[in-house]
């Protein structure tokens, strides 16, 4: 059997999920009629401690609804350099929104600095800069090994914005696993957050759906904001009722990843042929790469190599570029899949001569 370590996106959905799909009670969701959706969005703002929520069908249109929600033509967002807003989602906030993004240094422990953020903010007093209106965060940070900011770190920022009359969104793609790493629950982590995007789709397993939350006011425009995407689905509660399982029952479980998770960055740490940093691993994600005798990286061309051969023994993972590979633990993989894994990357170690 493959132990499939690409993403927790590649989780299949539980038989409790299956079960409640089959049994949803459903409506026209965009007459906002579907129960199910309705039940999701009030446990969604109830675990989260906000005062409304919206079902979307990914975490990239919930990024985007609460972009164009919190900014405006002409309003400029911050966000990390290494974030998912940033990198990987079409330049949504400026290609939908005509938000321009002014882009600052992620930490390696995913924090945004906040002497830059300082230098970023423009009141709009200068007619040669567009006004900020909103600082993006990412928690748990994916590019940066799953590395989780704490209720400390997300209230320096928020802070700062809200004295500077910005707001905050934070992209809790996932955030559970964030909040279980902390051992806070994600309303503590999410207090000082004005809008707050989380996916049900990753660790949480469901198939498809994402959850924006926020005030009643932001819910309000981010809905409109969703049928400006085309994210209005009808009998969506099929889909939500997953969800509702998602939340109620997958929750608790997040910890066995992240020791899982643990176990093989461990692992990993015992090839001297590997670079990793088994003390930053916090999560379900690990970074690392794998270097030559002398030291040196292996190129993209030689990582994507090195991926292959760890495919032929039965492994999958991802590159993040620069010859940075990733893995991620999720629900479907046990504690004795983590040692077959370690096999199958020694013997591709052996593989590559290195
Ligand atoms: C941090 C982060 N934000 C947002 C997303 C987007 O989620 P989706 O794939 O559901 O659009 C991802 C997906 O991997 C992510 O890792």
């Amino acid at each position: 059997m493959v132990i499939d370590l690409r993403s927790d996106t590649v989780t299949l959905p539980s038989p409790a999920m299956r079960e409640a799909m089959y049994r949803a009670e459903v409506g026209d969701d965009v007459y906002g009629e579907d129960p199910t959706i309705n039940r999701l969005q009030e446990l969604a703002a109830e675990l989260t401690g906000k005062e409304a929520a919206l079902f979307v069908p990914t975490g990239t249109m919930g990024n985007a609804v609460s972009v164009l929600a919190q900014t405006g033509w002409g309003r400029s967002v911050i966000v990390g350099d290494q974030s998912h807003i940033y990198r990987y989602e079409v330049g949504g906030a400026s290609t939908l929104g005509g938000s321009p993004m002014w882009v600052v240094p992620t930490q390696p422990d995913g924090m945004l600095d906040l002497h830059d953020l300082e230098v970023g903010i423009s009141d709009g007093s200068d007619e040669h800069s567009a006004a900020t209106a909103l600082i993006c965060i990412e928690n748990s940070h994916n590019r940066c090994g799953g590395a989780v900011l704490s209720v400390e770190q997300v209230e320096s920022i928020t802070g700062l914005a809200h004295a500077r009359g910005l707001k905050v969104h934070m992209d809790g793609a996932r955030v559970f696993n964030a909040a279980t790493a902390l051992g806070v629950p994600v309303s503590t982590l999410a207090r000082t957050v004005d809008s707050l995007m989380f996916c049900l789709s990753k660790g949480l397993s469901a198939p498809v759906g994402s959850m924006v939350v926020g005030s009643k006011e932001f819910i309000f425009k981010a809905h409109r904001m969703r049928k400006l995407l085309g994210g209005g689905m009808r009998q969506a509660g099929i889909l939500a009722a997953a969800g509702i399982v998602a939340l109620e029952q997958m929750v608790e479980r997040l910890a066995e990843d992240h020791e899982n998770c643990q176990k093989l960055a461990h692992g990993l740490a015992d090839f001297p042929q590997i670079d990793i940093h088994p003390e930053r691993v916090v999560t379900n994600i690990v970074n690392f790469s794998v270097q030559h005798s002398e030291g040196e990286r292996l190129s993209d061309a030689e990582t994507l190599r090195f991926l292959d051969h760890m495919s032929e023994h039965g492994v999958l993972a991802g590159t993040m570029g620069e010859g940075v590979i990733r893995a991620v633990t999720h629900y479907g993989i046990e504690a004795e899949d983590i040692d077959k894994a370690l096999a199958g990357i020694r013997r591709a170690l052996i593989d590559m001569q290195i």
